[in-house]
């Protein structure tokens, strides 16, 4: 008998998590196949209740659910709660219970990228769901001060009051400066844009995006002239592989699974950006 896992979200059409823990999984002789389910918001209860109903092993969980399945789950991991946002479910004989990996998989991809982060200087660009992973990352990773600019600076204001950051307006981007710079934003997500200017970009050593289509952002071609870059499937991958741990309590091949989801991703650069 195969045991189910799966991805919920919406969109998942290009999802690169059913290749990423699926290669893991064949590799690991598990009997388990992981599929991509799109749920739209109204039925989020619903397919919660479809994880328990057809004893589904365990679950990703990505936009625009990480915050509202948190109300359908019996348990939250104490780190999941703090952060705010689920990106993992594990099934526990029934018992629902939610995880955030999301944090370590921004730790991890640093960490492995051979970049420290104790004591530096960070901005975020962004502070929507995806920056408050980023946001716990760096906290625990020991960042000394961490700013973060946002279109809508009231979202920022939230972080600050939350996290302990400093919110900055988005019209005072251009005088950003620092160690390490974090897009987290949605700009420059299948298009060429970047929400700041090389100028400005030129100011840090290290820059990561966390788009991943195209690989190689129009933020990242700009960083990667002035300094290191990590693209945004370091994250990806290392959150998955904390998932796969979560699920299975094996060490999942991590380089098997990098080399699917970036050739996966070029796949999709041809079919969707051409
Ligand atoms: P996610 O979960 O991917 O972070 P989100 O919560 O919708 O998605 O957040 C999207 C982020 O991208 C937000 O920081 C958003 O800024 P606002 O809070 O002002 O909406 C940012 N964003 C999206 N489009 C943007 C644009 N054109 N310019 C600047 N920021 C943008």
């Amino acid at each position: 008998m195969y045991e189910v896992y799966g991805i919920i979200g919406d969109p998942v059409d290009h999802s690169l998590s059913p290749v990423m823990h699926n290669v893991a999984f064949r590799e690991k002789n598990i009997k388990a196949v992981y599929g991509a389910f799109r749920v739209s918001s109204s039925d989020l209860a619903k397919a919660v209740e479809g994880i328990r109903a057809l004893n589904i092993k365990g679950v990703s969980v990505t936009i625009p659910h990480k915050e509202k399945v948190m109300e359908y789950l019996e348990e939250i991991d104490e780190i999941a709660y703090e952060i705010g946002a689920v990106n993992t479910i594990v099934n526990e004989n029934g018992v629902l219970k939610g995880y955030n990996t999301d944090w370590i998989g921004v730790l991890k991809a640093f960490k492995e990228n051979g970049v420290e982060i104790q004591d530096k200087k960070v901005v975020i660009i962004g502070a929507g769901g995806a920056s408050k992973a980023v946001v716990y990352a760096l906290i625990k990773g020991g960042a000394e001060k961490i700013f973060v600019y946002n279109r809508t600076f009231e979202k920022a204001k939230f972080l600050e009051k939350k996290f302990g950051v400093i919110a900055k307006p988005w019209e005072e981007l251009n005088s950003a400066n620092g160690d390490i710079i974090i897009q987290t934003t949605s700009v420059g997500l299948k298009s060429w844009e970047s929400p700041v200017e090389e100028r400005v970009i030129s100011r840090f050593k290290v820059a990561m995006d966390i788009v991943y289509l195209p690989l190689e952002t129009k933020f990242l071609s700009l960083a990667k002239k002035h300094g290191k870059i990590i693209d945004g499937l370091q994250m990806l991958l290392y959150q998955g592989v904390e998932q796969f741990k979560l699920w299975t309590g094996i060490e999942p091949p991590v380089k098997l699974m990098e080399k699917a989801i970036y050739e996966k991703v070029k796949n999709l650069e041809k079919e969707i950006l051409k």
